[in-house]
């Protein structure tokens, strides 16, 4: 776990302070999202878990020990660090950018190369095409999936991962995340992750640290998050599209009515389906509720706009 406390910092000749007074957990094996706008401190938040920057005041631990008082290496070894706008090392080759903390650490040449391949495969790229290849040879996409092998080479249990996604569409984005999502499920890192975008945040955190001016705002659940935006501020940043999100985080289940509601409609939606994707097929179809199938097509009940405001006026848990 990440334990941030108290933690101060401002830089030389600033007028304020960068973060304030910050305290927070990354409790292991979850996703901890950092938001707030644009120099507001989350990057610096980020390189003071790293030791890139030191607090003025407060401290950070990983698993109960202080991060000044581990050696240089045992940092690199414990988190990787996939950066805002990439980073890559423009002269080496993909495989040479993913290899750099292995090197550092000494890895034996086989080591490293074995480590490589596993990696760029992990991430969805063809080691044989894409290891040999420059960083201007990639798309934005790819190259920020190097970024993302790179901060996994040594298997460090932390990640720190400032917008990596930052510079691609949204498409790509998505992809991305589905793959995050995907490795995320199978390895249980560590994560602090940085973004902007709460639609990120919202699909990739188990919990949401929301920042404004250094300071912390709000930390709760994304579906917390969107429900019972802390502020005035809080609920801007989370955008008039919060039902929709809402919505699109919930299972159909979780407004589920009488099978007897959708009698006469021929449709159904599956019981893994969102909210959002049930609401939308209703008002396509124009009726007033639809059915919901279980995985063996068996219909199990039924949802209608009805049943899905009623289960919005109570808080969700
Ligand atoms: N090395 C530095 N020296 C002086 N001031 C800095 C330095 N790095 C950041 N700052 C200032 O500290 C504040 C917080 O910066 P930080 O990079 O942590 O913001 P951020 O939330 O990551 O922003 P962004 O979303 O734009 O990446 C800003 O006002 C920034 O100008
Ligand atoms: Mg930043």
């Amino acid at each position: 776990m990440i334990s941030i406390r108290n933690v101060s910092k401002s830089y030389e000749n600033a007028e304020s302070a960068a973060v304030r007074d910050l305290s927070f957990d990354v409790p292991t094996g979850e996703v901890v999202v950092l938001i707030g706008p644009s120099g507001c401190g989350k990057s610096t938040t980020m390189r003071m878990v790293n030791r890139l920057v030191e607090p003025d005041a407060g401290t950070i631990t990983i698993d109960g020990q202080d991060v000044r008082e581990y050696r240089p290496e045992q940092l690199r070894r414990r988190i990787g660090y996939a950066i805002q706008g990439v980073g890559l090392f423009p002269h080496w080759t993909v495989a040479q950018n993913v290899a750099v903390v292995p090197g550092l650490l000494g890895w034996e040449r086989d080591r490293i190369a074995e480590r490589t391949t596993e990696l760029l495969d992990l991430v969805g790229l063809e080691p044989d095409a894409y290891g040999g290849k420059y960083p201007h040879e990639l798309s934005g996409g790819e190259a920020q999936r190097v970024g993302v092998a790179r901060a996994l080479a040594a298997d460090p249990p932390v990640l720190l991962m400032d917008e990596p996604f930052g510079a691609v569409d949204p498409l790509t984005r998505d992809r991305l995340h589905v793959e995050f999502l995907a490795i995320q499920d199978r390895l249980k890192k560590t994560v602090l992750f940085v973004t902007h975008d709460m639609d990120e945040a919202v699909a990739l955190g188990d919990r949401i640290v929301v920042m404004r001016d250094g300071m912390l705002v709000q930390q709760d659940t994304p579906e917390r998050v969107l429900a019972y935006p802390a502020d005035e501020f809080v609920a801007s940043f989370v955008g008039t599209e919060r039902a929709l999100k809402r919505l699109s985080l919930a299972p159909v289940t979780e407004a589920l009515a009488p099978v007897g509601l959708a009698e006469g409609c021929q449709c159904s939606v599956s019981a893994t389906a969102s909210l959002r994707e049930a609401l939308a097929r209703i008002l396509e179809l124009g009726v007033p509720a639809i059915g919901v199938h279980d995985e063996r097509h068996r219909l199990i009940g039924a949802v209608s706009v009805e049943s899905i405001v009623e289960r919005f006026k109570r808080p969700l848990t």
